[in-house]
């Protein structure tokens, strides 16, 4: 299923398995790596889902952006090089498509992150960066797609093992996020690791996706690690039409096109379970 399915905008992760069938599906009985090791489970698909995944459509409400003005959506947590330090990333302004898109200006917000320990003031604060991403194509009549503003900022100095709170986005702007929060990685040692890991790719953004999704809330993971093919946009024709068959449906379109908006309602999809769990995603 290798493709295109990157989100890159977002440096974020995921990701899983192998379309939902390794998980292990007793809430109650998922042991921590710490109490291995364990023979491999492996559930049966469960055959409630629908052997042909659908999209979720445009309309669907976990997709729409559901902040104004330059506040913040599509909120993460990644891992960096070590345990003191950590990304957060977030995208600010909509998204545009079609034929007279005017990118947005990434000087025109900030990339701030207050944060401190829970129950104590946000007294530190950090600054970042921010970039705008753009798909254009070469031939007359595809829409062209560039993205909110993107922003990364990263955390150092952080103790490790730790619960933080955090808000990110422009406070110059009035334009904070809500209080999320986040548990630092312990100092890597052989019997010193996260022991609640969560492992997920080709997630999609289909009507089974949820399956996943809430399985993972509910292990309540240390880390999530995404491995690649976060969603599909190439599966979709500039003007949002899809397909299950690329090849097959569009077989005389001159270059491969893409609906580059579902990039941004996976990365809304996600945030409930991003912005408070550290990811480490491969592209
Ligand atoms: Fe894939």
């Amino acid at each position: 299923m290798g493709s295109v399915s990157v989100h890159s905008m977002i440096v974020v992760v995921f990701v899983v398995v192998v379309s939902l069938l390794l998980v292990v599906d007793d809430v109650e009985g998922v042991q921590t790596t710490l109490e291995g090791p364990f023979k491999p489970v492996t559930v049966p698909l469960d055959n409630t889902f629908r052997g042909n995944a659908l999209d979720l459509p445009d309309t669907h409400p976990l997709v729409q952006r559901t902040v104004e003005g330059f506040q913040p959506e599509q909120i993460s947590v990644s891992l960096s090089s070590s345990h003191d330090s950590l990304w957060i990333s977030w995208i600010t302004g909509e998204f545009q498509i079609g034929d007279n898109i005017k990118p947005l200006d990434p000087k025109s917000v900030g990339s701030i992150v207050e944060y401190g320990r829970p129950g104590k003031s946000m007294s530190y604060r950090s600054k970042g960066y921010s970039l705008i991403y753009s798909q254009l194509y070469p031939y007359e009549g595809l829409q062209n797609y560039t993205s909110g503003i993107i922003h990364h900022v990263r955390l150092t100095g952080l103790k490790p093992n730790t619960l933080y709170q955090y808000r990110c986005g422009d406070p110059s702007l009035s334009a904070m996020s809500e209080v999320h929060y986040f548990r630092t990685m312990p100092v890597s040692g052989p019997k010193s690791y996260p022991s609640r890991i969560a492992v997920v790719g080709d997630l999609g953004l289909t009507y089974n996706s949820t399956s996943t999704v809430d399985h993972m809330i509910r292990n309540n993971p240390d880390l999530i690690v995404l491995v690649g093919d976060a969603c599909y946009a190439n599966m979709y024709l500039t003007n949002n039409t899809g397909s299950n068959c690329y090849s097959c449906t569009f077989s005389n379109t001159p270059i491969r096109e893409t609906y580059q908006p579902r990039w941004d309602y996976w990365g809304r999809y996600v945030h409930h379970l991003l912005q408070n769990i550290s990811s480490v995603s491969r592209n």
